[in-house]
Parts: C-alpha cells; sequence; structure tokens
C-alpha cells in the first residue's frame, strides 16, 4: 500500500487562504485516498519552533488537529494523526542524514535564504530544517507529500538524499514521486490563491498587520463579511476575472468560487456582464460568513478527547513504523 503524508504547522490561527487553498483541499484528497493508501498527517511541532509561536504550541496543535476534523477528514485505519514530537525517530533520522545532506545543497534552499536573509544571527534549526523534513518523510516509505509549490525544493532535497542514501547503503528508503507527478497528484494545475483583501495584487497572509486585509478562521462571521464589504476593488466598473487590471475583483471571484467549491469558470460566467460591485460583494460576504459559521460550528463539536483518542493510537502507530525504518538506517551506519 503506497503512502501519502503531509503536515500543517500551528503556528498561529489560520487565514482563510490558508483553510482553503491547503487544508481543505489536502482533507479531500485523503478522504479520496484512504480507502487503499496510507494517509499519514501529522504537526510538524518541532518545526515550528524555529521561530515565535503565537500562543501556546501545544495548544496550537490541538487546535490544528481539530481543523482537519472540523474539515471533513474521515478517519479510517488507513489514517494516521501524530504529532512530530512525540515520535522522537523524526530528531534521530535527522541527525542521520545531517551526515548525509552536504552544506552545499542546505545552503541552496530559497526558505533557508529568505528566513536567514538580513538577520543578525540565524538559528541552526532554519537551516536544518528541509534535513528534519526528509526525515518526516522518509521515514514512513511516503511517495505523495501533498504540499504548497514553496515546498517542493525541499521534497527534491529528500529525493536526493532517499537516492544517495540508497546508492551506498542498499534499498532502505522509497524515494518520493518527483515534484511534475506530485503536481499531477495533487491536482495543482488549476489551484487557486486568495489574495490580500486591501491590497490584491498580494497573497493573504497572517503575518500582513492590517486586519482588514485578512478573514481569519476564528473570525466572527459577521466581522469577516464586513471586511469582504470593505475589500479593495476599482474603477473600471464592470465585474471581469482579470488579475492584472482588477485583481481586487478578481479575487472576490475567486473566493466566491472556493468558499462554495463552484469551478471558477461559472463563477466567472454568472457575474458575466455586471457593473454593480456592490452586489457582489453582499453575495460573496455571504457565502463567507455562511462558511465560516458551519465551520466553527463542526469545530465547536470536535472534543479535546476526541483529538487525544486519535493521537494515542496514531503516535503508536508512528513510532512502530518509524523505529523500524531508524533501525535501519542506523544499521547501515553501524550504530546498530
Ligand atoms: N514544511 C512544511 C510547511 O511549511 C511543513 C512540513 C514539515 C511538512 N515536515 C513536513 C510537510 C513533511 C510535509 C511533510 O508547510
Amino acid at each position: 500500500m503506497r503512502t501519502i503524508l503531509t503536515g500543517i504547522r500551528s503556528n498561529s490561527v489560520l487565514t482563510l487562504g490558508n483553510y482553503l487553498g491547503a487544508l481543505l483541499p489536502m482533507v479531500r484528497l485523503a478522504n479520496q485516498h484512504s480507502a487503499d493508501s496510507r494517509v499519514n498527517i501529522f504537526v510538524p511541532d518541532l518545526h515550528s519552533i524555529i521561530s515565535e509561536v503565537d500562543g501556546n504550541l501545544r495548544d496550537n496543535t490541538l487546535r490544528t488537529l481539530k481543523y482537519w476534523l472540523a474539515a471533513g477528514l474521515e478517519v479510517n485505519e488507513n489514517v494516521h494523526i501524530y504529532r512530530q514530537s512525540y515520535v522522537p525517530a523524526h530528531s534521530e533520522l535527522c541527525w542521520i542524514l545531517n551526515c548525509v545532506a552536504t552544506m552545499g545543497e542546505t545552503s541552496r534552499m530559497i526558505q533557508y535564504k529568505e528566513k536567514s536573509k538580513g538577520q543578525e544571527s540565524c538559528n541552526v534549526g532554519i537551516f536544518d530544517y528541509p534535513i528534519l523534513m526528509a526525515a518526516d518523510i522518509l521515514l514512513y516509505d511516503a511517495e505523495f507529500i501533498p504540499l504548497g509549490e514553496d515546498q517542493f525544493q525541499h521534497i527534491e532535497l529528500a529525493r536526493d538524499l532517499a537516492m544517495r542514501f540508497n546508492k551506498r547503503f542498499g534499498e532502505i528508503f522509497v524515494v518520493p514521486a518527483k515534484t511534475a507527478d506530485q503536481v499531477k497528484f495533487m491536482g495543482m494545475e488549476n489551484a487557486l490563491r486568495i489574495r490580500d483583501l486591501t491590497n490584491p495584487e498580494k497573497k493573504m497572509s497572517k503575518s500582513t498587520a492590517a486586519e482588514n486585509s485578512k478573514i481569519m478562521l476564528d473570525d466572527e462571521p459577521a466581522q469577516a463579511a464586513k471586511k469582504i464589504m470593505g475589500a479593495t476593488t476599482d474603477s473600471e466598473g464592470v465585474i471581469r476575472f482579470d488579475m492584472v487590471k482588477q485583481p481586487g475583483v478578481s479575487n472576490l471571484l475567486t473566493i466566491e468560487a472556493m468558499v462554495t467549491n463552484t469551478p471558477l469558470q461559472d463563477v466567472i460566467s454568472t457575474w458575466a456582464g455586471e457593473t454593480r460591485y456592490g452586489e457582489l460583494k453582499k453575495k460573496v460576504a455571504s457565502s463567507v460568513s455562511q462558511m465560516l459559521e458551519l465551520f466553527q460550528a463542526r469545530l465547536n463539536e470536535v472534543t479535546d478527547e476526541q483529538v487525544l483518542a486519535l493521537l494515542d493510537e496514531g503516535e503508536r502507530y508512528a513510532n512502530e513504523v518509524a523505529n523500524k525504518k531508524l533501525f535501519e538506517a542506523q544499521k547501515a551506519f553501524n550504530l546498530r
């Protein structure tokens, strides 16, 4: 049985963009494949501590796992949920892979270059991030790792490390699928992205200071509707999808499509020729507030006990699988 594996960091509350663009597609993918694939969903909490965490990390982690369940993740015997730091083999294999990876290839990682840029001193965790990530993946023989584009380079590095290790020691790790195949698997060719509401040239980001520019998953539905009503548009006076000339209006159309799970093309056709931006905003505001209301109601129904019981099973499973693979890697270096 093949393994699909993914993780979402829990440094803070998610935005509507994170939810619709990352979490929800992953939940759909998991549900679609869990009848005949192993699906590992974990929270990379050790990756969180490379930078500041908003709030309490342990609580955030439980909340993130509740998001998965509230978003509709169906858990069966092939689906396992766990926390990275509860499976010590991740850190152990990371160290072994540190001794296989080179400074050169790791220094080339764009995320590291961006995060360390302009910093007076950069912690070693930021540099080592992709090696721990490779351990997360290789411990479980994962083939498909649904993730955003910004992480593709890290998957390529995990592939390189697996191939190098196997060449030196024999077939120990499954080599993850190539980026092109990952993209095909995710059906990401036509992925949509939500933009900043007041500054629609940029993507919606939780780190933007302006509250009106982003919708958070825990926003009051009425408050979220207000933010949509206040979104920046333009003076073209016609509703059209044109990311260059009308990024604000195009963003509203994109949000409507994603929130109502309707093909973007259908939403564009529905509004073609219309001129009243206010009407479009009212519709999108109502769709967003309805979605949030439903999501938050489901979130309230997920209990701590439920999550902790899933973690209990998932972490037992993960430790068993990961320790076996770690043992193989330890034997390769005559540590065992
Ligand atoms: N780097 C991922 C992100 O920022 C999170 C992550 C860490 C991850 N380890 C992973 C995702 C392993 C998939 C597999 O989104």
